[in-house]
């Protein structure tokens, strides 16, 4: 018999209150900037599964590719009976991971978008009568408390989601990982690879506008959520590459001279024409730096597998 439980671990007040922290921050310093994760809300997650099929966002199908090849080596080399995923999404991609774990007792996915999770994580128990699912509405760079299922434990952070986070966030993150971690659990961390630079902008600036609606909806989530007065059009959608960073950024640029009202805060915002607001990073990485950022964490890297053309890579990493 399946069991689906969702835990919320922070009131949806203290939801709010982070909000309103970042929008201030973020909107009163130069350059601006708002943090990705408050994309994700139900609309913000439809937009980002609709990016997921576009013919340019290649990470996708990259990462399928490598799980379905390496699913039954991830099994053999974990033997995970836990499975925790950090944003989970649509676990879409997930249920090759699941077919392929014989022991696993327990899928835990975790998410700050909870239209995501239990839409995701009903499917998943209607499909699979024997698998429990306990869901965690939590902020994965907010010092995640786990449920005491059995190990090992495999941690999957799919997608590239890593590289949304800045890289001092990554270090903390990922030491805040390893302690979640006991000897013999391992990390699954998809990370998508440099590249040439007109593939990476196509990807982030598609044809049919999906990213760009994905990218302007972070004012839709401030204007409900804070009152606040952002016109959508009045802001271009901007992807650009950093070969120094070795990462996308994505941009709001307001196409004009204009004031937003945010009353929540009490706070009106200037922006100068052509002034850009940065919403994402989207790191690109290489082996090594992966490697290398493992070690100092404190994980091994013991397999790096990439798709066929080398877009798109799957590592897993041991605490010892
Ligand atoms: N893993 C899925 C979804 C990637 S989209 C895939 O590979 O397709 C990124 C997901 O991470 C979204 O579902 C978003 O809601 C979630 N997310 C982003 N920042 C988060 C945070 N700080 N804490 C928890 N979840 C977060
Ligand atoms: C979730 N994350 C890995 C996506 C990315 O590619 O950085 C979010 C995204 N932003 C624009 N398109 C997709």
């Amino acid at each position: 018999m399946s069991t689906f439980l969702v835990t919320r671990t922070l009131p949806e007040d203290a939801t709010e209150a982070a909000l309103r922290a970042d929008v201030l921050h973020g909107l009163t310093r130069t350059p601006k900037t708002l943090p990705p994760k408050w994309f994700y809300d139900a609309h913000g997650s439809e937009l980002f599964e609709k990016i997921t099929e576009l013919p340019e966002y290649y990470p996708t199908r990259a990462e399928r590719e490598i799980l379905l090849a390496r699913a039954a080596e991830i099994a053999s080399a974990t033997g995970a009976r836990t499975l925790v995923e950090l944003g989970s999404g649509s676990s879409d991609k997930t249920r090759h991971l699941l077919d392929a774990l014989p022991a696993l007792h327990t899928y835990v996915p975790v998410d700050v978008s909870e239209s995501a999770l239990t839409q995701a994580g009903q499917a998943l128990i209607a499909e699979r009568p024997s698998l429990a699912v306990h869901a965690l509405i939590a902020d994965f760079t907010g010092g995640l408390t786990l449920p005491g299922t059995p190990g090992p434990r495999l941690v999957a952070f799919l997608g590239g989601t890593i590289g949304n986070l800045l890289p001092a966030e990554r270090a903390t993150f990922l030491a805040s990982v390893r302690a979640l971690l006991s000897p013999g659990d391992a990390l699954l961390l998809g990370t998508d690879l440099v590249k040439d630079e007109s593939v990476l902008v196509d990807a982030y600036d598609d044809a049919a506008g999906v990213t760009a609606a994905f990218n302007k909806n972070v004012l839709s989530v401030v204007n409900r959520e804070l009152g606040a007065d952002f016109d959508p059009d009045d802001f271009a959608h901007v992807a650009l590459w950093d070969a120094e960073e070795e990462w996308i950024e994505m941009r709001l640029r307001a196409r004009s001279r204009l004031t937003v009202k945010i009353p929540a805060l009490d706070l009106a915002v200037d922006f100068a024409a052509g002034e850009e607001l940065r919403t994402e990073v989207s790191a690109k990485f290489r082996e090594e730096g992966v490697r290398g950022e493992m070690a100092a964490a404190g994980l091994e890297m013991t397999h790096w597998w990439t798709d066929q053309e080398g877009r798109f890579a799957l590592s897993l990493s041991m605490a010892r």
